[in-house]
């Protein structure tokens, strides 16, 4: 009888890790429709485990990358649509899975950020001044949160880059993020990684800037909070960056 509790017990926890880990991982680049390849100009992390912790710096690019680390630093000119891939591991895509690109159960934003950078393919992350280019938080009329578009779109995550920024070096920081713990701090799966881009063909913009981390607080209404009857909400972070 006692065994078979503890046994019973065992498997509703089983159940339970299995269904409040999203884990998904971006790990390649489009560029107006044209697939850079997996891993390119991609600082891929190893695992697919959540970040939690908001004032870490494996919160500005993730951590353990796949070694080497790409070297290649993606031509992206300004204006145009890119599009990130996400999938549930961080091999990318390898065959049918129903937890890919992330578990459908779990419901959060997409977003992605830009900051200029010496180089991009620079080891240091920290100190840079980031912007958001993009998010897709919840929709009230449909019930789709972005995690849902991410799913629908096969992990596909498309924005535009600004076309009035500078020219120059820059990390894309695209990141999803899971809510369905985040009734109480640390709750929230923070999911990202960052792509070594050049832009060129810009502007002469200077969007204000946040820093990583900073930017996103324990007590923030966007990382605590409780995703089941939702009426509204705000991602985490700054205004999205417009032209
Ligand atoms: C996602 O993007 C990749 C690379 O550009 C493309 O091959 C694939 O068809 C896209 N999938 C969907 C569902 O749009």
């Amino acid at each position: 009888m006692r065994i078979k509790a503890s046994l019973a017990s065992l498997s509703a926890l089983v159940l339970l890790a299995s269904s409040v880990s999203s884990r998904t991982v971006f790990s390649a680049l489009s560029v107006n429709g044209v697939d850079q390849g997996h891993g390119v100009g991609i600082r891929v992390p190893t695992s697919n485990a959540a970040i939690t912790d908001v004032s870490s710096n494996n919160l500005i690019c993730n951590t353990n990358f796949i070694q080497p680390v790409s070297t290649a630093v993606i031509k992206v000119p300004a204006g145009s649509t890119v599009t990130a891939q996400f999938h549930h591991t961080s091999a990318g895509y390898v065959g049918p899975d129903p937890a890919d690109p992330l578990d459908p159960t779990n419901k959060g934003p997409a977003l992605a950020y830009l900051a200029a950078i010496p180089s991009a393919t620079q080891s240091t992350v920290t100190g840079l001044k980031w912007f958001k280019i993009w998010q897709d938080g919840y929709d009230a009329e449909t019930y789709q949160w972005g995690s849902d578009h991410v799913f629908i779109n096969k992990g596909n995550v498309s924005f535009t880059i600004p076309s009035c920024i500078r020219s120059g070096q820059y990390l894309l920081r695209a990141e999803s993020i899971a809510l369905q713990n985040a009734y109480t701090y640390p709750g929230a799966q923070f999911y990202m990684s960052c792509a070594q881009i050049e832009v060129t063909n810009g502007g002469t913009a200077s969007p204000p800037t946040v820093s990583f981390p900073g930017a996103y607080a324990s007590n923030d209404p966007g990382i605590i909070t409780e995703i089941y009857n939702v009426e509204s909400y705000t991602p985490p972070g700054p205004a999205v960056f417009k032209c």
